[in-house]
């Protein structure tokens, strides 16, 4: 198969890996939940569910690609003694999450494309909330308008990838991160001109723990792992092209803290707007596609805010996609020993009709169930409350005990202290918060 490409240095891959973890987690679903869990008291749980349970499963999953060399299933085997063994389950069921996410992320990309487009061409000028939320429900209704956004959304994912690692992935995640963190940047300078600027700080940074619920605490420990890409091997993918000399420890507090950050960062920008306009902020899934864009429509200069902040969606949004779909691509190219041009190409396809499930779930299926959801909710749902946390326990398992100290110390570059405090948080502390989550989403 030849030499294995790797990242050009460290920055490319922190860039690449924040890529990835930086989503539509972060700047849609942090803000809402926070939201909808009361603000600070979430915020600080979540803030801790990051350093305890979310780092010490990302550095396990960046070590575990670094150390391999291979793609998600054959790491495990390698690491097992070069066979297939119980361990290669979370690869295998990595491939599924991979495959089930991108289908319906893909779609809310497409959406996320649509509300760009329209706020280039200023369909939102003077435009209130409700009826923008009007807007968001044509949109839904109308299978061929998303069929349409949606081939953009995968035609781009699939071009990003189809350059490879260097030429591809790496390339585009150097221009679309940096933007991203200018554009971010320029919101919030723009937010802190705003009368709600210090009524978001509060409600975002003072916890009352009143009003924070099991279910909000648990509702932390998950997001903890979609935001930060964990659970299905995309890390691990993405390690497995980082040189073996990387400090790890430092690479991934970096992606973590960036992740973090830029989900702050969000959800300041967002909440500033709400508190500006005396809007709820519990108002739930719907705060960026409906409310916002009316909020922006009604700022001085908000068309152009409005153009800004879909596009720093968007290049989010796609720079997620893309390590999904490397994740695919790595293992069936190596696997099938076949080009890696053509696979991606074939990935691409199979999973751009897989989500027309999703897509016609908002109108043609609408009533379509299984296990009583629609097909957009079951993927979600298989994926992000099943797949991902028990992906992500089994590698916490992995990494604690079947590796253990004398790895942990690769990772701490033999700094025992730390890598105690690795090998227990990997052993024992996210094991239990996460088995908790699993425990807590199969009896509600
Ligand atoms: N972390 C991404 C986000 O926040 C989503 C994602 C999940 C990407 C799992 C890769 C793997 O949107």
């Amino acid at each position: 198969m030849g030499q294995r490409v790797h990242w050009s240095g460290r920055l490319a891959f922190i860039l690449a890996a924040a890529g990835s973890a930086i989503g539509l987690g972060n700047i849609w679903k942090f803000p809402y939940i926070a939201g909808v869990n009361g603000g600070g008291a979430f915020v600080l749980i979540y803030l801790l569910c990051i350093a305890c349970v979310g780092l010490p499963v990302l550095i396990s999953e960046i070590y575990i690609g670094q150390r391999t060399q291979s793609n998600a299933v054959k790491a495990f085997e390698k690491l097992s003694g070069d066979k297939k063994t119980f361990w290669s389950a979370p690869g295998y069921m990595g491939l599924i999450s991979a495959i089930l996410i991108l289908s319906f992320y893909s779609v809310v990309g497409g959406w996320v494309l649509d509300f760009f487009y329209q706020s280039v061409s200023f369909q939102f000028q003077g435009k209130s909330a409700a009826e923008i939320s009007d807007i968001l429900g044509g949109m839904l209704g109308d299978p061929v308008r998303m069929s349409i956004s949606h081939t953009l959304f995968m035609g781009l994912t699939v071009a990003m990838v189809y350059g490879g690692i260097k030429d591809g992935l790496e390339r585009w995640t150097k221009i679309l991160m940096p933007a991203l963190l200018v554009l971010l940047v320029a919101m919030l300078v723009k937010s802190v001109s705003l009368d709600g600027f210090s009524a978001a700080i509060s409600f975002l940074f003072s916890p009352d723990f009143s009003k924070l619920s099991p279910a909000g605490i648990l509702e932390a420990v998950g997001h903890s792992f979609f935001t930060l890409s964990l659970g299905m091997g995309a890390m691990l993918t993405y390690g497995s092209y980082l040189n073996e000399k990387e400090d790890l420890l430092k690479t991934g507090l970096m992606i973590a803290f960036l992740d973090t950050f830029i989900a702050l960062l969000a959800g300041v920008v967002i909440f500033s707007i709400v508190f500006s306009f005396d809007l709820e902020p519990a108002s739930g899934p719907g705060l960026m596609f409906a409310t916002l864009p009316g909020l922006l429509a009604q700022m001085p200069g908000g068309d152009y805010l409005s153009i800004i902040f879909f596009m720093l969606v968007l290049f989010a949004a796609l720079s997620s996609a893309v390590s999904i779909l490397e994740v695919a691509i790595t293992y069936f190219s190596e696997t099938l020993n076949k080009d890696r041009k053509k696979v991606t190409l074939g990935a691409g396809l199979v999973i751009y009709l897989m989500a027309y499930l999703p897509l016609f779930s908002f109108n043609y299926w609408k009533e379509v169930k299984v296990f009583g959801l629609n097909f957009f909710d079951l993927f979600d749902s298989t994926s992000s409350h099943y797949l991902l946390p028990i992906g992500g326990l089994m590698i916490s398992l992995f990494m604690g005990w079947r590796l253990g100290l004398d790895d942990s110390m690769r990772v701490t570059s033999g700094n025992k202290p730390l890598a105690l405090g690795l090998m227990w948080l990997t052993r024992v502390v996210a094991p239990i918060a996460i088995a908790v989550v699993i425990y807590q989403k199969v009896v509600a």
